[in-house]
């Protein structure tokens, strides 16, 4: 749809002016990004502590590039923070509710209560016609559940309207994908909201972005369908991993011959130490047991089964450890290279390379973990385990190191001279992007998940888009 041919009626706000509900990592990379595209924002959030930071110029996370964005935005005078949600209705257009949904505890469902109370807040206040558009991961049917809530609640009743639109942006790429996304969804109910949320996104229209304009349902389901999509290709080529372990078959070359055929691409199929983060795991655990609740959960079955092959590959990544150690962990020292879920992140929630560490620890090794962003948030959750400061320190008299995450500092470094530190030259690559034959000519004992021991240096396909390791 082209942007500059939708026609506006009159209670369209050409310029609207925007509030971000959740000032976490796509809250806080929404509201500055709307922000610098133009737009009047002001980002709302409960804990004071967040809002101060982000008011002052300071990121709360890691994200490459979005403190440069961020302090464009409050120079511009667009951007405002607050924690008064009568501000916040007062002042919005639109309203986006970026609040976490987090897993429920003890359970697969997500947690929805801090969307519950975003959209409650606004409702209960917002006293002119306004647009509210979700943009957390929720269950499908949440939508149309909150359009009844905000009915009952609102004095505007069914005025205030509800619109959903998903949001696809990675950790790492956040700035990239919020100002240049791949595609826009609009889940809406009606030609206003369409039109409402059109506005909204004029900047990123006008450079040719595609959108598919959709029911509130069917929204819900492409943001959980493409993480479903993203993980079970993950899990796909771990899963053959597992084949090519039982058999002497080497999963790079495979990943390599099936990345050539353009139906299947090589994106996503990184072989390793799988997937983790806030994202991919709970929302596959969450979409299977929505289908559940529907009486569809035969269909996404085998979202259990990528969520199992995807934890198994954690336990073979300490197995092969194990192994290289001649068969005892107990006392071996580990360096424990990564504990974020992925490079140029500091997020460490469901992280394989934090989880890896951990249970290594718990057979007894003595593990010095190091991450170049995520040490705080690693000793935050795992304080038991010892942390350094530096991949040297790190690695020092280390029997084994493991590369757990696929830092670019952790690529670089020259096998000899980190050879110079260790107490055995034996490496385990979780993520296959070390250069084997490197390694193997500076005397290390090269070992990676789904590979022969006499693995030679296979690149896998790559992507800029995609990391590090492209
Ligand atoms: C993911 C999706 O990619 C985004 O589109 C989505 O918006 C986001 O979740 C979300 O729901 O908010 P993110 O969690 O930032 O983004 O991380 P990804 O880049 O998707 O990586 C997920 C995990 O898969 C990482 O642990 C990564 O190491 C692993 N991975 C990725 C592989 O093991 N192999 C691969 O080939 C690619």
């Amino acid at each position: 749809m082209s942007a500059a041919l939708t026609a506006v009626t009159p209670e369209v706000v050409e310029h609207p002016k925007m509030t971000v509900i959740g000032t976490g990592y796509l809250g806080a990379t929404h509201a500055i990004c709307m922000a610098v595209l133009g737009f009047d924002v002001l980002g709302v959030d409960v804990d004071q502590s967040k809002i101060d930071a982000l008011a002052a110029g300071d990121v709360p996370f890691f994200e490459p590039g979005l403190p440069e964005q961020l302090r464009i935005a409050l120079d511009s005078g667009r951007l405002h923070f607050t924690t008064d949600f009568d501000e916040a209705a007062a002042f919005g257009d639109v309203h986006f509710v970026c609040v976490g949904t987090p897993q429920a505890p003890g359970s697969n469902a997500a947690d929805l209560r801090y969307v519950e109370s975003a959209f409650t807040e606004l409702a209960r206040r917002i006293t002119r016609k306004a647009l509210l558009i979700g943009k957390s991961t929720v269950p499908i049917g949440t939508a149309a559940r909150l359009t009844d809530l905000v009915a009952d609640i609102s004095p505007l009743g069914a005025e205030l309207e509800l619109a959903w639109n998903p949001e696809f942006l990675r950790e790492g790429f956040a700035v990239e994908d919020t100002l240049h996304p791949d595609r826009l969804v609009f889940g809406v109910s009606s030609p206003w909201a369409q039109q409402q949320l059109t506005q909204a996104f004029l900047p990123i229209l006008d450079e040719g972005t595609p959108v598919v304009v959709t029911d509130l349902p069917t929204a819900e389901l492409v943001k959980v369908a493409a993480n479903s999509f993203l993980a079970t290709k993950i899990s796909f080529i771990n899963a053959m991993a597992e084949i090519c372990e039982a058999t002497g078959a080497d999963v790079n070359l495979l990943a390599t011959a099936l990345s050539l055929d353009s139906r299947i691409g090589g994106r996503f199929l990184k072989p390793g130490l799988g997937f983790g983060g806030g994202c991919l795991p709970k929302d596959i655990r969450a979409f299977a047991h929505r289908a559940e609740q529907l009486g569809v959960g035969q269909a996404v079955a085998f979202l259990h089964e990528v969520d199992d092959i995807n934890i198994r590959r954690r336990t073979r990544t300490v197995e092969l450890i194990r192994e290289m150690v001649g068969g005892d962990l107990r006392g071996q020292r580990i360096a424990a290279l990564g504990a974020a879920f992925k490079p140029n992140s500091d997020d460490v929630r469901d992280a394989p390379a934090l989880e890896v560490a951990r249970m290594l620890y718990m057979e007894g090794a003595i593990v010095t973990v190091y991450d170049p962003e995520a040490n705080e948030n690693a000793h935050r959750t795992y304080p038991d385990l010892t942390y350094a400061d530096s991949m040297i320190a790190a690695v020092i008299d280390a029997d084994a190191v493991a590369l757990l995450t696929e830092w670019r500092e952790f690529v670089d470094v020259d096998p000899d001279e980190l050879g110079r530190l260790v107490r055995h030259r034996r490496v385990v690559d979780g993520r296959h992007v070390l250069d084997a034959d490197a390694y193997a000519s500076a005397g290390w004992e090269y070992r990676a998940l789904g590979r022969p021991a006499t693995a030679k240096t296979v690149s896998l396909a790559s992507d800029t888009r995609d990391g590090v390791f492209a």
